[in-house]
Formats: structure tokens, sequence, C-alpha cells
């Protein structure tokens, strides 16, 4: 498939139209960014490594029931996904307390959440994506009643298909972010990416972190980390 102009460039990706209109080419940037792009750099390798790992995860949802954007890795970097209009809202669900819930809430880092907690944030980078109810996510019209409830109802199916994945691999899924998308049918379908940036992986045994609070706190070897993480996936074989 050709490829064609770039629509969109975020911080850790691109999208480019191709000569289908309903498949959007999405390319893998090897940009690490934090705190709203405040810390930034560059990372030969990461981009690969995120677009195998969200392949990976991607089909493995879809396999178990989670509509999803995704299509088909193109190589090392891209992938075809289906294109959708993004509902303005990262829906972010937690298993254990850590990252931005401690410092709002004052708690403690390591609180088992029971059951998951599912929050949404508006996306809008100038406002630094602020925590929303759905109550004002439904009354400003970003997503209807029903539409919410399945993005929840969804997010937490998520949340425990993951949860299988990784725990046979010794990794605690602490929390992790997820975008959903209207397609031209208005079918809500998972979008975006699930890889090291979009999630907290700990080592089960060690407490490693394997995800982008190595990069966040500087904690050195970010690319081992997600290195680690394909390791582990890949070795468990074809999904
Ligand atoms: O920072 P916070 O604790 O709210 O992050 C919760 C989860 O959502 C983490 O796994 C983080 O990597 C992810 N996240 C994200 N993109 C954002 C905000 C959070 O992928 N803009």
């Amino acid at each position: 498939m050709e490829k064609l102009e770039p629509i969109y460039e975020g911080k850790a990706k691109k999208l480019f139209e191709t000569d289908d209109p309903d498949i959007l080419l999405l390319e893998y940037k090897n940009t690490l960014t934090a705190f709203n792009a405040l810390k930034k750099t560059t990372m030969e390798g990461k981009g690969a490594l995120n677009n195998k790992i969200s392949s990976y995860i991607l089909q493995y949802l879809a396999s178990r029931g989670v509509p999803n954007h995704f299509v088909k890795m193109v190589d090392e970097v891209r992938q075809l996904v289906r294109k959708v209009e993004i509902i303005p809202l990262e829906v972010v669900v937690r298993n254990i307390t850590t990252g931005s819930i401690c410092k709002r809430l004052g708690v403690p880092e390591g609180i088992n959440l029971n059951p998951p907690l599912v929050e949404f944030y508006l996306k809008n980078d100038e406002l630094g994506d602020p925590i929303v109810t759905e109550d004002q996510a439904i009354s400003f019209g970003w997503a209807s009643e029903e539409e919410i409830q399945k993005i929840k109802n969804m997010a937490l199916q998520v949340n425990q298909l993951l949860k299988d994945l990784f725990k046979p691999l010794g990794i605690t899924l602490v929390d992790f972010k997820l975008e959903f998308g209207k397609t031209k049918d208005g079918e809500i379908i998972l979008a975006d990416e699930i890889s090291p940036d979009t999630c907290r992986f700990w080592d089960s045994s060690s407490g490693d972190r394997l995800d982008k609070d190595r990069f966040r706190k500087d904690l050195g070897n970010v690319l081992e980390a997600y290195q680690e993480i394909w390791r582990r996936l890949s070795a468990k074989g074809e999904e």
C-alpha cells in the first residue's frame, strides 16, 4: 500500500493516509516524552519495540473479543489501522496505586485497588489532560451515557485479559491508559497503542519497573526494559 500524506504527528507516533479511505498507516517514532512533553529524548529502537509490543497485544485482545483498530504490521515501525474518530477521553485503569493518583489523593504507592479503578481524563495537552467525571464527559458531549458504559466495560475487560496475559510472564500490570474511537458505522473500538509507554509493568519478583517510569524517574536502562517486555511476550509465541 502506497504511503501518502501525513495527517497527524503526535509525541510518539505519526499517522498517514493510505489509498484506502478506511485505513491509516501508523508510524511509531523513537521519541520518548513525559510530563506533557516537558521531558523529551530520542531512543533508537524504541519505535520498533512499541510497534511489535502493541501489535502483539492488540491481536491478542481482538482474538478474545475486544474489537480494535489494528489491521496488520507493515514493517519494523509501521502498522495499518482502521480509521476512527477518536473520543477525546483518555481512559486509565488502575490495579495498584502509583503515579498521579498518589499525588492527587495523598495516598501511598502500592495499595491494591479492588475493584480496579477506571478514570477518565480529557485529552487536552494545553490543560495537561485534566481528570473529568463521567457526568462531565456526558454533559459536555464527549461521549454519550451509553458510550461511557460501553467504554468502562471494555476497559475492565481489557484489564482482565492483560492481567491474564502478563501474570504468567512474571509481570504485574499496575495501570494503563486506553483510547477509544468510533468507526464510520458508529461502533466503539479500542484505538491507539498498548505498550510500555502507556502501561506500568512491574517485575513480579523483583518489583523492577519495566516501563516508561524508568525514563520519567531517570532510573536508566529504559530500552532494556522495553526489550525485556518484548522478550517475555515473544517467548510466549504467536498470538
Ligand atoms: O500518570 P498516571 O499515574 O495518571 O498514569 C496512569 C497510567 O496511564 C500510566 O500507565 C501511564 O503510563 C498512562 N498514561 C498515558 N498517557 C497519559 C497519561 C497516563 O499513557 N497521557
